[in-house]
């Protein structure tokens, strides 16, 4: 019994390691607007920080929004098209939101990691 419920544990603990335990959940909606989008169809890879998960950095190369070289070469178009149409592991999101919301997660999200934050 004692092995079950070790096993269980671990298994939780490795869930919680891999997924990143977000105990800034809240955070993003309490800001209103688009962030409530941004919560709700980004942040589950993204993350609040706009780093992305530990395990999606290294595996899928999801960006690292608080990058300053990242955001000097990202311009507008390229990141509005890939939300929209979908890069290699991310799904396009045309269709699922309305075409001004993914303008806006662009202009307002994506952009506002930039300049970095301090943390
Ligand atoms: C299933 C996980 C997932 C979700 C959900 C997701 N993304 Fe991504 N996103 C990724 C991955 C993986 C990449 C890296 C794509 C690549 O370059 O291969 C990425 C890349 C990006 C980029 C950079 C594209 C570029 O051209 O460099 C932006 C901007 C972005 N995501 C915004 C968003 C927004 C806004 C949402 C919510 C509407 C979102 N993502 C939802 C996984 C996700």
């Amino acid at each position: 019994m004692k092995k079950v419920i070790f096993s269980a544990a671990l298994f939780i603990f490795c869930a919680l390691l891999l997924c990143g335990c977000n105990p800034e959940k809240t955070a993003l909606s309490d800001k209103g607007g688009i962030w409530a989008v941004y919560d709700r169809e980004c942040r589950k890879c993204h993350k609040v920080s706009g780093k992305g998960c530990f395990v999606g950095r290294i595996i899928y190369k999801i960006p690292n929004f608080t990058n300053a070289k990242w955001q000097d070469n990202a311009s507008d178009s390229r990141l509005i098209i890939a939300v929209a149409n979908g890069k290699r592991k991310m799904p396009g999101f045309k269709g699922k939101i309305t075409d001004d919301e993914i303008v806006d997660l662009v202009k307002t999200c994506v952009r506002s990691y930039y300049p970095p934050q301090e943390k």
